[in-house]
């Protein structure tokens, strides 16, 4: 599938079967996603540029690679996005953070913005736009849409699951932000559930339901 690349390790693909179990509790599901976005930090980080830095060892001085560029921007869609960023922080502690909470309209089928925060230079830095599922896209083209306003111009999309409906839409809005998932799923169902996917990610991380 063009635009998007399945993140097959077996430990990602381990650990992404136990979450998927009804009957994982909340606290191991929590404890699977914050090692399960460090994996996927690692895959959706795997081509970033490096430049040389002169450094010293005890033995000698050599040129030695160093991440490229400003300090990175994970932006998390709100709230199940929030999940992943713990994981994702330890692999890159000094990344940026953003978080934005948005909706579609039903109605006007606008987005609506209910919160934005954002790091300066948004344009001059890599952002990595996470929320665990892309169900049928919508909040995700929404957050995208709001963080290009702002001057956002390289992104990437990390999410666990895919549906292929959600695919569709995000790339027909959004074709130049490649999506990294664990799994593309079967389908969504009448109610915009991934299918099989694992229920409500949000209420699974937080208890709620
Ligand atoms: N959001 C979820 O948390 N789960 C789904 O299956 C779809 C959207």
């Amino acid at each position: 599938m063009d635009g998007v690349t399945v993140i097959n390790h077996p430990l990602v693909q381990h650990k992404l079967t136990i979450m998927r179990k009804k009957e994982t509790s909340t606290a191991s599901f929590r404890r699977l996603l914050r090692e399960i976005s460090t994996l996927l930090c690692y895959e959706v980080t795997r081509d970033l540029e490096l430049t040389q830095q002169r450094i010293e060892t005890p033995m000698e001085e050599i040129d030695a690679p160093v991440l490229e560029g400003k300090k990175l921007v994970f932006a998390s869609i709100l709230r199940a996005g929030n999940g992943l960023l713990e994981g994702m922080l330890e692999l890159v502690p000094s990344a940026r953070v953003s978080h934005v909470g948005v909706y579609r309209d039903h109605e006007t089928l606008e987005a609506v913005e209910y919160y934005f925060k954002a790091p300066e230079n948004l344009a001059e830095r890599l952002v990595i736009v996470v929320d665990p599922m892309l169900a049928t896209g919508n909040s995700s083209i929404a957050a995208v849409e709001k963080l290009k306003e702002r001057g956002a111009h390289n992104l990437r999309f990390l999410c666990l699951l895919a549906a292929p409906e959600g695919i569709k839409n995000f790339q027909e809005a959004h074709p130049d932000v490649p999506i990294f998932t664990a799994s593309v799923d079967s389908h969504l169902n009448d109610k915009g559930y991934i299918v099989p996917g694992l229920g409500d990610a949000g209420d699974r991380m937080y208890g709620t339901k």
